[in-house]
């Protein structure tokens, strides 16, 4: 009944979208969960049966400590350039206060970060007040996402830090088409991943997106030597002491939360690795140490993060490190530079050694701290270029001998004019003949002059087509980023989302054709002894066993939407409305 009236009040009052085909997008009563909601700043967000608009439960904000603490939710099907009904309940039950503000708002960025109120209301304690607003994001806005919080004031005082309660979250819009997975459609072949920064694992919109494309993150700079190796403590100890800063251990939480596997980046790089590192006493007024120094502060180094990262985050799944980074000069034959200044390309770690032990010990002592279960690569960019290319080739083909090294990571910073699709074939050609494994590392595209989107998202398609060709000794593709807005290479396009996060037709090029080869392979024949009814109802579907065990759900293209595990009896299973597979069967949640 409620939600009648809600759809209702939106027809009769829409103005800006009474021209689109809309419909109702979210319709969230938290009687099945957060359903995408997270929270904001260091706000906990939990279902809670206290209070409840409808049904029996509502979404509770707690551990406020400053006024824009709340909730927030994004979805991919809130988008830049259109235009969005929200409505949601509110109410607190603070004995403390009679009546105060709470406001419905939305952020996005659009040259800076842009915080709209939409619409806020006066509540009375214990009553139950809905607030309705109306947003049009403009073109180009990226990062968008829609909260809640205490009416903003400078002045804040303890009533503004009160718990609140939160329900019947509506949104209406126009429905865009519906977007793959991209771990799901190549998870016959290899890791879909990304690189992620700090900011964008704590936005509401990069953990939905991360949570449906992605399955292998890569700290994009919180894992680098110069992110972890500390300066006093290493001075204060006598060797080298690493630290997690508070990015990295959100994005180690992330994947500990998650269940994501992690591609650790990185170990021995010459670039962001800080100088002290490499003189005595940890101390660039003092002369650089010898050569048998730093094998010993590398080895206790690289003992350091291992232990670190086990004991912090013993959850996490690190399936794959970068132990040596970018070690070979371009264009000469050998490895880079020996010199102190990495801005001009030069390496310290030249500079000590003068030949590549460097590299062959820090394989040696990654083999012997790191997990067995992490694969160990040597990653570089202009991979494909000789005579830098050979020098990779035989540098990973001796250590894969010798059984230190795993693999090459093809960091694949890629233009659209460089290389040829041909010459990036014949290098993955050249190095799977290695018999090693193969990581793409750190994927994009730049669109250089002259080129368009088409022509970006044609080399997509091509180097996938590749991949799959190579996926028996290709592990795992990874993106450099979520979106254009946030590469390092931003301003020429390089990745296959928009800063709003709509996929552009680089997206689409990888996922065509895709679709309907995994649906025939993957909707299989249901177990016979699996005895189950499964059905579907609002926002649920329910398992009916009569032993416990898993199911798995398809989307109507055929991707595997999740394995849900179910016990003896009746299952409630959360899931987004729409219509999936199971058992060979639709089912459709409404
Ligand atoms: C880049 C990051 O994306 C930037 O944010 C940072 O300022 C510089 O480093 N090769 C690598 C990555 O191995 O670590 C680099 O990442 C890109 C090139």
């Amino acid at each position: 009944m409620k939600r009648t009236l809600l759809l209702l009040g939106a027809t009769l009052l829409m103005t800006n979208i009474e021209a689109q085909e809309v419909k109702e997008l979210h319709n969230i009563d938290f009687e099945l969960g957060v359903s995408g909601w997270v929270n904001r700043g260091d706000a906990k967000v939990a279902i809670s049966t206290e209070t409840a608009n409808s049904g029996s439960s509502s979404l509770k904000i707690t551990n406020r400590s400053q006024v824009w603490n709340g909730a927030s939710f994004a979805s991919g099907d809130i988008v830049s350039g259109k235009t969005y009904k929200v409505s949601c309940a509110f109410t607190f039950t603070d004995t403390r206060y009679e009546t105060h503000t709470f406001e419905l708002c939305a952020q996005y960025d659009d040259n800076g970060t842009r915080y709209v109120t939409m619409a806020s209301a006066d509540v009375t304690r214990g009553k139950w007040t809905e607030v309705n607003g109306e947003i049009t994001f403009p073109s180009g806005a990226g990062n968008i996402s829609i909260y809640v919080q205490s009416k903003y004031t400078t002045e804040e005082t303890d009533i503004d830090h009160m718990d609140f309660f939160i329900d019947d979250f509506v949104c209406i819009g126009e429905e865009l088409p519906e977007v793959e997975s991209l771990c799901n459609l190549y998870k016959p072949y290899f890791r879909f991943g990304t690189a992620v920064s700090t900011s964008v694992i704590s936005s509401a919109s990069g953990k939905s997106h991360i949570e449906k494309h992605f399955n292998s993150l890569t700290a994009e700079n919180e894992m680098k030597p110069d992110a972890m190796l500390s300066q006093s403590l290493s001075k204060e100890k006598g060797e080298p002491v690493v630290q997690l800063s508070y990015g990295a251990r959100q994005i180690l939480q992330y994947c500990s939360d998650n269940n994501v596997p992690l591609r650790g980046h990185c170990l021995v790089w010459h670039s962001q690795t800080p100088a002290w590192f490499f003189h005595e006493g940890f101390d660039t007024k003092n002369e650089v140490v010898s050569k048998e120094t730093m094998t010993t502060r590398m080895e206790q180094y690289i003992k350091a993060v291992f232990e670190l990262l086990a004991k912090e985050f013993p959850k996490v799944n690190i399936y794959a490190y970068d132990v040596v980074n970018e070690a070979f000069a371009d264009g000469s034959n050998g490895l880079r530079t020996a010199g102190k200044d990495a801005s001009k390309g030069q390496s310290y770690w030249t500079l000590i050694y003068g030949n590549d032990l460097f590299i062959e010990k820090a394989f040696e002592f990654a083999r012997k701290y790191a997990p067995a279960t992490c694969k160990l690569y040597y990653n570089d960019y202009n991979e494909y270029i000789e005579p830098k290319r050979t020098n990779i080739y035989n540098l990973v083909k001796k250590l894969y001998n010798n059984k230190t090294c795993d693999g090459v990571g093809m960091q694949s910073h890629l233009a659209t004019n460089y290389p040829s699709v041909q010459l990036y074939s014949e290098t993955l050609d050249k190095f799977a003949s290695i018999g090693c494994d193969i990581q793409v590392t750190e994927l994009d595209i730049t669109i250089e002059s002259g080129a368009s989107d088409a022509t970006q998202a044609k080399i997509y398609s091509d180097l996938f087509d590749l991949y799959i060709k190579h996926s028996s000794h290709l592990s795992s593709v990874s993106v450099w980023g979520l979106h254009d807005g946030m590469s390092w290479r931003g301003d020429r396009k390089p990745l296959l989302f928009n800063s709003d996060y709509t996929a552009k037709p680089a997206y689409y090029s990888i996922i065509d054709g895709l679709e309907i080869e995994n649906a025939i392979g993957d909707i299989r024949v249901p177990c016979e002894t699996n005895d189950v009814v499964v059905f579907g109802i609002q926002n649920a579907f329910i398992v009916e066993a009569l032993n416990d065990g898993e199911i798995e759900l398809y989307s109507l293209s055929g991707s595997l939407v999740g394995v849900y595990k179910y016990s003896e009896g009746r299952n409630i299973i959360a899931l987004p409305k729409g219509i999936y597979i199971a058992n060979k069967q639709k089912v459709i949640v409404r």
